[in-house]
């Protein structure tokens, strides 16, 4: 056994050296013995055969890769971590190719994290499966033990639920969540962003009148088409919030969370780092002096006491929310069968519009552009990515009329009161109990269970438990009777992801 493993080794490691296209082509050695030196590994694909043979081919190769690797780990432990560990000067200097940066962050999505590598702390047991306050558990090994369903960076199912902001100990004190997929994050992330644009123009419009008039201007405010209630603004410029509707009084459109709870999507990330799996990001870390609850009780450079340093460096943050940024856009299919028929589709499509679901499920958003950057936060130059090009298959191609972008979310990226019947015990981070984000419904079918919660099992039983706003559409959706609400189901079922090949 010892002597075969160890011949299998050394066939192997030359294999695993020459997928290093991107830094170094080092020999392996164990964790501590020097610098980590990032590698692009190839596990990954960013691109699609049009060829389903050709697909399934390489998912085999990739595969055999992967199973390899893991061999190598188990001989120099931390490789595969360290694999990950890029330089941020790296990136802003232009010098990472996309394809390298996507793949460094799909390796440490899917990596299972290790004590030595700064999972969990000295305080915090693994797993932990109800969150303490802002601290989070430890709750799982890696982001892909909970966003998988549907494919890569997909959503997750009820046992991956995430109780947040409880007391350690008991299910009855935390907030449980359904993980959310994380499909076309990038492009989420910039329709909010030219949202929020919109919005705040509107507030210097109206401040400049009230500066010039001397008297308070009130109006009505819109983003993409959607309505965000009454701002007022004195004299002074100071925002009267009271009339909003469904935003912040910043006027900052917050697309991630049931809640809404992030603008930007590298904040999301670096939030599920901590609370997950309990690894802290050096950029959090320097903030620590704010945030001692969220870090934990232990000196400067390692609050969380688990003798690792240096936990998440801000160039694996920056893979990490690259690769959830570029992560595929979903697709609107149907199999090609007798029972589902093309008018059938379109007849359930004309029905979501007329009982009023696309009210807060706006089927498009118009965007301008599908250039997504994340700005430094070391005083560098900017990580550009264009999503059009370089983001995962499939893309959002722009519109060969206008060079514009139909962005088929089916949100409106605003929040709405749900209603008593979906409230949650409390309110989180100044959001009401009952108040959450349209949900985008584009890839829904591969994403169950479904609401906050993931109390619905069913597409049908999440309609139904619509409530408050959305309350006058359910009651729509169950007066269309059996026949009316099949062709419905239909078009929703219609809303999936492109498939993949995976190799188990
Ligand atoms: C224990 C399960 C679990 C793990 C592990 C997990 N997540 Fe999540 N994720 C969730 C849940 C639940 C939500 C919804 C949270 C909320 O409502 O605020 C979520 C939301 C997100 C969002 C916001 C998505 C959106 O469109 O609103 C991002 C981004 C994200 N996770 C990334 C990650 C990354 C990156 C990792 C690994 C570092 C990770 N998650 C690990 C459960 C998990
Ligand atoms: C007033 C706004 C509003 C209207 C109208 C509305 N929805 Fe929703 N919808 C939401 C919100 C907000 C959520 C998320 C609720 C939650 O997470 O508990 C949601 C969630 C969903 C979900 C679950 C998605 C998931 O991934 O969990 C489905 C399916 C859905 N809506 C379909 C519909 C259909 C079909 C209609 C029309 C009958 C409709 N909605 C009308 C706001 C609305």
């Amino acid at each position: 056994m010892s002597t075969l493993g160890s011949r299998a080794l050394v066939a192997l490691l030359p294999v695993v050296a020459a997928f290093g296209a991107c830094t170094v082509d080092e020999p392996l050695r164990p964790r501590g013995d020097g610098p980590a030196v990032a590698r692009a590994m190839g596990f990954f694909a960013r691109e699609r055969a049009s060829d389903p043979l050709v697909e399934a081919r390489r998912a085999y190769e990739r595969d055999a890769l992967f199973r390899e690797a893991r061999f190598v780990d188990a001989v120099a432990p931390g490789h595969l971590f360290d694999s990950t560990r890029i330089d941020e000067a790296a990136i802003e200097s232009g010098s990472i190719g996309v394809d390298t940066l996507w793949q460094i962050g799909a390796q440490l999505f899917h990596h299972e994290l290790s004590p030595a590598e700064g999972l969990g702390g000295a305080d915090l047991p693994f797993p932990r499966r109800f969150h303490s306050g802002f601290r989070g558990g430890p709750d799982a090994t890696s982001c892909a033990s909970c966003h998988w369903r549907g494919g890569m960076a997909g959503a997750g199912d009820g046992a991956d639920q995430a109780y947040l902001q409880g007391d350690g100990d008991r299910a009855s004190s935390a907030l449980p969540r359904d993980p959310i997929s994380l499909v076309g994050a990038g492009y989420v992330e910039l329709a909010a962003r030219e949202m929020s644009a919109e919005l705040a123009a509107q507030r210097e419009a109206l401040a400049a009148f009230a500066k010039a008039t001397g008297r308070v201007a009130r109006a009505p405010i819109r983003a993409k088409g959607v309505e965000f209630g009454v701002l007022s603004v004195d004299s002074e410029g100071r925002v009267d919030p009271l009339e909003l509707v469904g935003v912040d009084a910043d006027l900052v459109v917050r697309p991630f969370g049931h809640k809404g709870s992030f603008s930007s999507l590298r904040d999301a990330v670096e939030d599920a780092l901590l609370v997950h799996h309990g690894l802290q990001t050096s950029h959090l870390v320097a903030a620590r002096p704010r945030i001692v609850a969220k870090l934990g009780p232990y000196p400067a450079d390692d609050p969380d006491g688990d003798g690792v340093v240096d936990e998440i460096t801000e160039g694996q943050l920056s893979a990490l929310t690259a690769f959830v940024a570029m992560t595929e856009v979903p697709i609107e299919d149907v199999p090609d069968s007798p029972l589902v028929s093309v008018s059938m589709l379109a007849e359930g499509r004309a029905r979501f519009v007329a009982i009023g679901c696309a009210s807060c499920h706006v089927p498009t958003l118009e965007l301008a552009s599908t250039r997504w950057a994340l700005p430094s936060r070391t005083g560098g130059a900017p990580l550009v990515v264009e999503l059009d090009r370089e983001g995962a298959d499939p893309k959002l191609r722009p519109r060969a009329t206008d060079g514009r972008y139909a962005l088929s979310l089916y949100s409106d990226l605003k929040r709405h009161d749900m209603g008593e019947s979906l409230a949650e015990r409390r309110s989180d981070r100044g959001v009401p109990s009952a108040q959450f984000v349209t949900r985008p419904l584009w890839g829904l079918a591969a994403s169950a269970p479904y609401l906050h919660d993931g109390r619905a099992p069913t597409i049908h039983e999440a309609i139904i438990l619509h409530d408050g706003e959305a309350r006058e559409a359910r009651d729509a959706y169950v007066a269309l009777g059996e026949a009316g609400q099949a062709p419905l189901r239909v078009f929703l079922q219609s809303l999936t992801r492109a498939p993949t090949y995976t190799v188990r």
